[in-house]
């Protein structure tokens, strides 16, 4: 099982059409055609939305895409139109609401790694290869990598886990032209990126981007960029290989559900049970010191 444990109705806004409930962000058209991105607080784990919310989430990511945004304008464009809260909007709106450029998403999650870990540890330990990509022998969980790798993934339902898919397997899916562009535009923003984590301590392990076509055919970086719930962000000074880092994500919230202390079996028919207090101010608190950390500006 996995899903929703409550799925959230749609807020009713005049002017707006409710397109989608995503897992984190709710989805809108205004009446220009544009899309109207909402954050929720809402985070998942386990590929289950829970049913206790971050307070603060929606507007530090938001936020914390935006200043990205800025940071690789030159490499790429961006799908945001504009932060100016829609009219009739409630005003809890305010800062994790993204007017944005309605695309063509490539239904590709576009990941790029530069260290060893996760679904891409998985796949090396059984067969030294993460998408397909051969890789050296001896990594270990967390080594850095000889160069960034492309390893794509399709993007799953809600509930679903994503599934890492091969270079050949986008091109058939977009066409070896995109396919290309989506490599290249990915491993090129991941560069830039890395090199403005560490500038701050922080290691850039690796990151999930998602792409679109405009109406003109132009290539465009959308949704969230380089938050905590699309990234891997290591302490720089904590990083060794050979066992699990401390992440800026939302290790205390998968930490707790796999204790004995949730009572929860992730292998069970049964949806997770709410975060205890202390789990939603320590998570609340990460979220916030990867949005300074970053920025370098004080939260509120
Ligand atoms: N500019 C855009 N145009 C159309 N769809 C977009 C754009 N930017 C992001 N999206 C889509 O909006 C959704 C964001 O909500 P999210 O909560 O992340 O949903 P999901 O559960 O599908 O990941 C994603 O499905 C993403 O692909
Ligand atoms: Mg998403």
């Amino acid at each position: 099982m996995s899903g929703f444990v409550e799925k959230p109705e749609p807020v009713e806004v005049p002017g707006l059409v409710h397109l989608h409930t995503g897992k984190v962000r709710d989805l809108y058209q205004n009446e220009a055609g544009d899309l109207v991105m909402v954050a929720s607080d809402r985070i998942s784990a386990y590929d289950w939305v829970l049913p206790t919310e971050i307070p603060d989430k929606g507007r530090v990511l938001t936020q914390l895409s935006l200043w990205w945004f800025d940071q690789l304008a030159d490499l790429v464009p961006n799908h945001v139109l504009s932060t100016t809260l829609p009219e009739g909007a409630p005003a809890d709106w305010q800062g994790r609401t993204l007017v944005c450029k309605s695309l063509e998403m490539a239904p590709v999650e576009c990941v790029a790694r530069g260290y060893l870990t996760g679904s891409g540890l998985v796949e090396y330990e059984e067969s030294r290869t993460v998408c397909g990509l051969a890789l050296p022998p001896g990594l270990v969980n967390g080594s850095e990598l000889p160069a960034a790798i492309f390893t794509p993934a399709t993007k799953a339902a809600v509930g679903d886990h994503d599934e890492n898919v091969s270079y050949e397997e986008v091109a058939r899916l977009v066409g070896p032209e995109t396919a290309a562009e989506l490599r290249q535009t990915t491993l090129a923003v991941y560069s830039r990126a890395l090199d403005v984590a560490r500038e701050r301590g922080l290691i850039l392990a690796d990151t999930k981007f998602e792409f679109g076509h405009d109406a003109e055919g132009t290539l465009i970086l959308a949704d969230e960029v380089l938050t905590p719930d699309s990234s891997r962000y290591w302490p720089a000074d904590e990083w060794e290989p050979g066992r699990a880092q401390p992440s800026f994500d939302k290790q205390f919230v998968r930490d707790w559900l796999t204790s004995d202390a949730s009572g929860w079996d992730r292998h069970a028919e049964q949806p997770p049970p709410a975060l205890p207090e202390e789990v939603v101010t320590r998570t609340r608190a990460k979220y916030i010191e990867a949005y300074e950390r970053l920025t370098g500006v004080s939260w509120g």
